[in-house]
């Protein structure tokens, strides 16, 4: 009698440990959810533990959590057999405390195996989570495809010591958001290797744009185009369209480049519709100033001869990072600079003409740190690409970048950037903030738009930083 009362009350406070457990299971469901993301997205918001574990060990403190409530929800499967089982809740709790610890232990699978040993010295030992899984690590666990899971993993140098430059393995990089295009990325790398590529440069572009950059690497042969003409000489290829042949246009509205030159057909990109067009649009284009207003003396244009003498003889290699077929690099080449042009393929095959052009052709996209070393460019020139579509928070990640990689000394052309009148000032600011000596700085209004917009161009130099 004593015994089935006490039995029914020690039952009471079980079920409140039940709806506890399963407030954290569906806590640690959420969170297993977003696991593979959570390295690259800080979301401690999802499960407020009362225990605040910071990032790194969050982890950690994930699989102690699980382990202590596998161990509580075992007990209570014993204490609950001992129960005498006249009562008809008995039977039914256990299988469903059973069921439970199935789930929770397939939660417990899925994570990563962490040394709890660890956790007891309590010492935040940060470790890789690919390298985290002995055999398998998470993120690659995460994509289907095989081929990513390989690209992914880190590899570890043969014969097990550091290489030459002092790295323990190869560190095979991927942008975070090939995380969240998941699909798209399946796509891309869903291929037989040593085969064919699929025609897809347009799927890795929008993978690239998004912010899956860098895109991982793949073990199928590119698709070139099917009769590849010899380049023209360097005499001519800077101002002659090439071969329609050394294209591949299958993307392309245009299937040719007198198609993208000719101004009624306008089938490229809409911020650079003309600049195919090398006989009207582009021969003038930094000789001539060009005038919105042939009324007016109003302009926005420098003059490269006007630019390179501000310090003659300095400027001899430098970044364009425009939208656009060359030809600031193609003018500079003329006074003995050379110039990178960054760009990607929007709407019209702006790299294939650079490069046909004989200019250096940088497929880059905004979302990456560039590619040169600190204080090594004398000139950096910017235009259609910056303009009043950019956020402001990146537009500093983006001028800080760029003034690490000009060397003191340096020019930042900051050439036409349009933006709303209202917006002006604050883009200005971010111009300032950089401290530049300012060499040229204009301001005026953009004509078309019914006056809403107004032009700004700059020539600053970095100045030195003896610190
Ligand atoms: C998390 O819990 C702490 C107290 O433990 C509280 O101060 C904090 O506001 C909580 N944060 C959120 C996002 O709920
Ligand atoms: C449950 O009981 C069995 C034997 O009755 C015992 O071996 C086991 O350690 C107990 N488990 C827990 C978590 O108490
Ligand atoms: C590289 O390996 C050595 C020896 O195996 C180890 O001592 C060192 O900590 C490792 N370095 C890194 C960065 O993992
Ligand atoms: C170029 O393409 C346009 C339409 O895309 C076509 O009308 C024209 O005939 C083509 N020109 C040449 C030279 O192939
Ligand atoms: C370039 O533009 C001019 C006028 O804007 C046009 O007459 C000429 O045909 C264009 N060039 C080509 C190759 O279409
Ligand atoms: C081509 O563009 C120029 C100016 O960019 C314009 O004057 C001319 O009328 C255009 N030609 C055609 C056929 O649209
Ligand atoms: C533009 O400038 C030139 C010389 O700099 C001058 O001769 C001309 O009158 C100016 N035109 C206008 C419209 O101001
Ligand atoms: C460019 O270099 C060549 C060869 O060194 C020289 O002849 C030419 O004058 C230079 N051009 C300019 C604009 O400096």
């Amino acid at each position: 009698m004593d015994i089935k009362k006490l039995g029914k009350y020690s039952r009471a406070p079980s079920f409140f440990f039940v709806v506890g457990s399963l407030t954290l299971l569906v806590c640690i469901a959420t969170l297993s959810k977003f696991y593979s993301l959570r390295t690259f997205v800080i979301s401690d918001t999802f499960c407020n533990f009362s225990n605040p574990v910071r990032d790194g060990s969050a982890d950690k403190y994930m699989k102690q959590t699980l382990d202590t409530v596998i161990q509580k929800i075992k007990e209570e499967i014993n204490n609950t057999r001992d129960l005498p089982d006249e009562s008809s809740h008995g039977p039914r709790f256990s299988a469903f405390l059973v069921d439970i610890l199935g789930m929770i232990e397939l939660v417990q699978e899925s994570l990563p195996h962490i040394d709890t040993s660890e956790l007891q010295n309590g010492e935040p030992h940060a470790v890789h989570p690919l390298v985290r899984r002995k055999q398998n690590s998470d993120a690659a666990e995460y994509f289907l495809i095989e081929e990513i899971r390989k690209y992914v993993r880190i590899k570890p140098n043969r014969l097990r010591k550091q290489n030459f430059m002092g790295a323990n393995g190869t560190f095979t990089s991927i942008g975070h958001s090939c995380f969240i295009m998941k699909k798209e990325l399946e796509e891309y790398m869903d291929y037989d290797i040593g085969d064919i590529c699929q025609d897809d440069w347009r799927l890795a572009q929008k993978l690239m744009v998004h912010g899956c950059d860098p895109l991982p690497r793949r073990r199928c042969l590119s698709r070139a185009p099917q009769l590849y003409t010899k380049p023209l000489p360097i005499s001519e290829s800077l101002w002659t369209l090439p071969d329609n042949r050394n294209v591949r246009w299958s993307q392309y509205l245009c299937k040719n480049f007198s198609c993208l030159a000719n101004n009624v057909t306008r089938k490229g990109f809409f911020k650079c519709a003309d600049c195919f067009n090398f006989t009207h649009h582009e021969l003038p284009r930094w000789i001539i100033p060009e005038y919105q207003d042939p009324s007016s003396n109003l302009t926005a244009d420098f003059l490269i001869t006007e630019v390179l003498d501000l310090n003659p003889g300095e400027i001899r290699i430098g970044l364009d990072f425009s939208i656009g077929t060359g030809t600031f690099a193609a003018r500079m080449r003329e006074h003995n600079v050379t110039i990178v042009s960054a760009s990607i393929n929007l709407g019209a095959p702006f790299n294939e003409m650079i490069a046909l052009r004989g200019l250096i052709p940088l497929y880059l996209t905004i979302n990456q740190r560039l590619p040169f070393f600190d204080n090594t460019l004398d000139l950096i020139h910017t235009t259609r690409f910056l303009d009043g579509w950019i956020d402001f928070v990146l537009l500093d990640f983006v001028l800080y970048d760029w003034d690490r990689v000009l060397r003191p000394g340096g020019l930042l052309w900051i050439d036409s950037f349009f933006c709303l009148k209202e917006d002006l000032n604050d883009y200005l600011e971010s111009f300032k903030m950089l401290r530049y000596k300012k060499h040229k700085w204009v301001t005026i209004p953009k004509i078309d738009k019914d006056d809403k917009e107004v032009f700004f161009s700059a020539v600053l130099e970095k100045p030195p930083r003896p610190f």
